[in-house]
């Protein structure tokens, strides 16, 4: 095994080591080892925190990382300490880097001990370190972080930052902070209540420090219930992550989006139907893709067995009739997509009783042509969606019928699948396309590899955002 000689590596490094070893509280020695545990589990510090002098650059760097941002969490007094550090380990496990503060009283509910341990970092507990006040050790808490969350927040400290103390490591953070502050305060609902309490918390947040809880409940004293409980680690982590890592928005931000899925029953009678074999997967996952790329997504779906997709509205429909209703209904929208198998044909008169068997012939089921949802949409005077997406369904001349549909329905796209037997599209969980693009009297062809549907749903969503953005920079600007 090699040896390593620290004092043969160049300055600069060396520079390095000593500061972040004296900041850690380790020896150098330890701190290479720090180093490279951290390297070879796949988390090594940025390069960027190497000083490019030999200069005293704090240990995290200054610009913010939303890859592995970084918390520094001043935990204070309160019974409600012990749940911090399940917050710690919560913010962890998100790769949220996490420094600790532990205010005086802090250390009667939980350790020092425990608070590194689960943070992998040095615990500060006392503005007059001489380990980390070196070099103002307290600014660099204060600023060398995305965030600052108190939790709990005592009333104690929520009083001291409604004044400006700084009398201690806690308080001086926090009034040297130039990051976001987050409380989560925890205390009896006696004190939360209490006037001055209210006095500060209302000061707090005229200063732009934001809160999250106290939440109402049974508290830690027997027989006493109220607002005061901390809020719990997942919410405070998630109250966290709206300032470390900001919605961007979607690809899809400000576009209504309409979308028809499944099959259509076709009533024969009150009890019979005609169908075909669409599970309406497909068209789900599209709907979910496009919610997920910001999307406001409207999907209307035939009789199917799915759960809708989170933050989409679903219309329930049973005829290709009823569909088009729902369609039409739904207008106006940027983009249609009708990934529904809709049935062609419906029984002319529908039996108003069930149809009997009988020793006569078999009952004659004459058929009649249903509309055709997405030709009528296509060809729409008025209000047609600035990108209508069919699906076509074949089961041979796959790209030849598709090609001919795009051209005959008047829509913008048509994405083909191969819904023979043998291929398991229909009711499958995978899917292979084909998406075909008319462009004038051309029309371009893309052919995908054999996917999932939800990831065919994603590319196609993608294509879309695309297609859409390539349109709106071709628009002439008035
Ligand atoms: C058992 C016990 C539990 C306490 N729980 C709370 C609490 O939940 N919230 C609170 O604001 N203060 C609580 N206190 C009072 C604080 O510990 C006290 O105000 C302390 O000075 C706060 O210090 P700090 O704000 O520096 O952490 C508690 C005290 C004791 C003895």
């Amino acid at each position: 095994m090699a040896s390593l000689t620290v004092r043969k590596l160049d300055e600069a490094i060396k520079a390095y080591l000593r500061l972040r070893s004296a900041q850690n509280g380790r020896s150098v020695e330890e701190e290479v080892r720090v180093i490279l545990r951290e390297y070879v589990q796949g988390r090594p510090e940025p390069l960027s925190t190497l000083p490019a002098e030999m200069s005293a650059e704090p240990a995290w760097p200054e610009n913010i990382s939303t890859a592995e941002p970084r918390v520094t969490l001043i935990i204070g007094g309160g019974i409600a300490a012990y749940k911090s550090l399940d917050l710690i380990r919560r913010l962890k496990e998100r790769h949220i880097r996490v420094r600790c503060v532990l205010t005086h009283a802090a250390q009667h509910f939980v350790t020092p001990l425990a608070a590194s341990a689960l943070s992998g970092e040095r615990v500060h507990t006392d503005l007059f370190d001489p380990h980390s006040e070196f070099d103002a050790g307290h600014i660099r808490l204060a600023r060398d972080c995305d965030l600052i969350v108190v939790a709990p927040a005592t009333a104690d400290l929520m009083s001291k930052m409604a004044q400006g103390a700084a009398d201690d490591l806690a308080s001086a953070v926090l009034l040297a902070a130039t990051r976001p502050i987050l409380l989560a305060p925890a205390m009896n609902p006696a004190m939360w209540s209490n006037a001055a309490t209210r006095r500060n918390v209302a000061e707090l947040e005229r200063d732009g420090v934001a809160l999250v809880g106290p939440n109402a409940g049974e508290m830690a004293e027997a027989g006493e219930a109220g607002t005061g409980r901390m809020a719990e680690p997942l919410e405070i982590v998630a109250a966290a992550e709206r300032f470390l890592r900001p919605k961007k928005p979607g690809l899809l931000s400000g576009k209504r989006i309409l979308i028809t899925a499944g099959p259509t029953h076709e009533p024969i009678d009150p009890v019979r139907y005609i169908a075909n074999r669409s599970s309406g997967k497909q068209g789900f996952a599209i709907a979910a893709a496009a919610r997920a790329a910001g999307a406001e997504v409207v999907l209307v779906a035939g009789p199917v067995e799915l759960d809708a997709p989170k933050g989409v509205s679903v219309v329930h429909v049973e005829s290709a009739r009823d569909m088009l209703r729902a369609v039409e209904a739904a207008l106006p929208v940027d983009i249609a997509i009708f990934a529904a198998a809709v049935a062609d044909w419906r029984v002319m008169s529908q039996g108003e009783q069930k149809l009997k068997k009988t020793d006569a012939a078999m009952p004659p089921l004459q058929l009649v042509e249903n509309p055709d949802i997405l030709a009528t949409i296509s060809h729409r005077a008025e209000g047609r969606p600035s990108l209508v997406i069919g699906f076509a369904a074949e089961t041979e001349h796959l790209i030849d019928n598709a090609k001919s549909k795009l051209r005959r329905k008047g829509c913008d796209w048509i994405v083909a699948n191969d819904v023979s037997p043998a291929t398991g599209v229909m009711g499958g969980d995978r899917n292979t396309v084909h998406l075909l693009r008319r462009d004038g009297d051309t029309i371009g062809l893309d052919s995908w590899p054999v996917m999932t549907k939800e990831q065919v749903a994603v590319a196609l969503v993608a294509e879309i955002a695309r297609g859409v953005s390539e349109r709106a920079e071709s628009e002439p600007t008035t």
